[in-house]
């Protein structure tokens, strides 16, 4: 059995999620989702990232402690994700005593192993990025390429993770394992930020005490994202079940915004390696949501809630806009006019009038039960057509593409009814064979867009008479052309998705 381990970033507590964190959570979790039906062995975890300076700052702002700033907004990181249908196995919070051992574990093998020091240091810190800059790095007026906000020096005696002694075996890595970090163009950015020369980075601060404190020196903590990323670790037994991490590391697919690359494509492998650890599998960077063309952010106040969303086009309706319409690795720009469209085109008209029409047609002319499909039937060649792209497509993590082929058997089983017109028909053998066929099509559609339609794939299944759960269904087999048995009453009922105007 395959084993697939998948994350997302764990967000910041000092912000609410926008959809932008719930892009990478909601690709994750289909992601999970098709790996569980393909009867992979599965782990997908996301969680909060609770320390460093932002926080503190916001909790200050809040005049509440740390801890009850992240105590609140991880609370509302976990309902967000319950409220889109997310099925993570885990949600780690990096103020867990768990995280505190495996980051001391961690650290602790890097520090034995010669690759961190203590060293006095002078820098440009972006407190929102969390990261030290050197001035060439910066924009204009001294201001942090991402957050376009001023810099800050920050001056104190730190440890020292050696990173430049790494970048011969980083590039080593890069080259064994040209499939590690997704999109090629981003492949190229990681190693061309090891070939422009690493230097060696600050991991522990004295200035801040809201953080995992440094094993060997308890008047240091690390700076965040020398916890954050140990995350990824912690959450499958480092530092607590070495046989569980054993299984699960390093089959590990890291979902991410391109916003933290630099972190993840060069750090993070960095310092597994100067643990004694293998980097991980595979990291698959996507690029922004815009939204009226700029990144979301507090400052720019245009951060839009996945809630509001979901008022308006429900939870489906939602999930299958930002995995059909944005595609994974480009930035994106969204658009409250695209997404109803979308909606109206696929989901209303596409699916939902070829689940109405066959349901109403089986019950004027078969009597209310759904023939079998032809084994001949044109369709059959479509599907497996359709179901190797689908398949090719979740595994590059191009959900996009996977539901766009998806909906090709929808389109095509629609074409077939418009042709047969089985409802000027008079009852039999022409009318069944063409219903029995599109009640086939409604099966497969079901299964091959339930990562995506968490709730209506099901309620398709139950209205074609099948009792069964959805989600039990395994892959390659179930998405063989004639499972769908006939002789099973079909239902009608209400739009799956009403019509919306704009
Ligand atoms: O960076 N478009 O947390 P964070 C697409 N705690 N994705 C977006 C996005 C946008 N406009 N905005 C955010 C951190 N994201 C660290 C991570 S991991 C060990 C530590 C998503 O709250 C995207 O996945 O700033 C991005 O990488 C992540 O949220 C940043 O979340
Ligand atoms: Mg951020």
């Amino acid at each position: 059995m395959a084993r697939f381990y998948v994350t997302t970033p764990i967000y910041y507590v000092n912000d609410a999620p926008h959809i932008g964190h719930a892009y990478t959570t909601v690709t994750a979790d289909a992601l999970a989702r098709w790996h569980r039906m393909c009867g992979d062995d599965v782990f997908f975890l996301t969680g909060t990232d609770e320390h460093g300076l932002k926080v503190a700052r916001a909790a200050e702002a809040n005049g509440i402690t740390p801890k009850e700033q992240a105590d609140r907004t991880s609370e509302r990181y976990r309902q967000a994700w319950e409220a889109l249908d997310v099925s993570n196995d885990d949600f780690i919070r990096t103020t867990e005593e768990r995280h505190y051992k495996a980051t001391a574990e961690l650290m602790q093998a890097a520090f034995d192993n010669g690759w961190i020091e203590l060293r006095p240091y002078e820098g440009l810190y972006c407190v929102s990025c969390e990261a030290y800059y050197v001035e060439s790095e910066l924009d204009e007026g001294m201001t942090c390429p991402i957050h376009h906000r001023p810099v800050e020096v920050l001056s104190e005696e730190n440890y020292f993770f050696k990173l430049s002694g790494l970048s011969e075996r980083l590039l080593a890595w890069y080259e064994d394992n040209p499939g590690a970090v997704t999109p090629e163009s981003k492949r190229n950015e990681a190693i061309g930020l090891i070939r422009g020369g690493l230097r060696d980075i600050s991991i522990s601060r004295t200035s801040i005490k809201w953080g995992v404190p440094v094993p060997w020196d308890a008047s240091h903590v690390f700076y965040v994202w020398y916890d954050a990323l140990i995350n990824y670790a912690t959450a499958v037994g480092y530092g607590s079940d070495p046989e569980r991490f054993e299984r699960w590391w390093p089959a590990v697919h890291h979902l991410i915004g391109k916003d933290i690359l630099r972190f993840h494509c060069v750090y993070w492998p960095a310092l597994l390696m100067a643990a004694g650890l293998a980097p991980p599998k595979r990291i698959a960077v996507h690029g922004y949501l815009l939204v009226g063309g700029e990144k979301m952010s507090k400052t720019a106040l245009n951060q839009i809630a996945p809630a509001d969303l979901v008022a308006d086009f429900g939870v489906d309706g939602y999930r299958y806009h930002f995995l059909r319409d944005q595609a994974f690795g480009p930035d994106g720009d969204f658009s409250y006019e695209a997404m109803v469209s979308r909606y109206n085109s696929d989901l209303a008209n596409n699916l939902g009038n070829l689940l109405a029409r066959v349901s109403t047609v089986v019950e004027r002319k078969c009597g209310g039960v759904g023939p079998a499909p032809n084994p001949d039937s044109h369709l059959r060649a479509v599907a497996a057509e359709v179901y190797e792209q689908a398949s090719h497509a979740w595994q590059r993590i191009a959900p996009s593409e996977a539901l766009e082929a998806t909906w090709r058997l929808v389109r095509e089983a629609n074409a077939s009814l418009e042709q047969a017109e089985p409802w000027k028909a008079d009852p039999g053998p022409d009318v069944d064979a063409v219903l029995g066929d599109c009640l086939e099509v409604l099966r497969l559609v079901a299964l091959l867009a339930s990562p995506a339609l968490t709730r209506a794939s099901q309620e398709i299944w139950r209205r074609i008479g099948l009792s069964s759960d959805v989600t039990a269904q395994r892959l390659p087999e179930a998405a063989q052309w004639g499972g769908y048995p006939g002789g099973l009453s079909v239902r009608r009922g209400a739009p799956l998705f009403p019509r919306m105007t704009a």
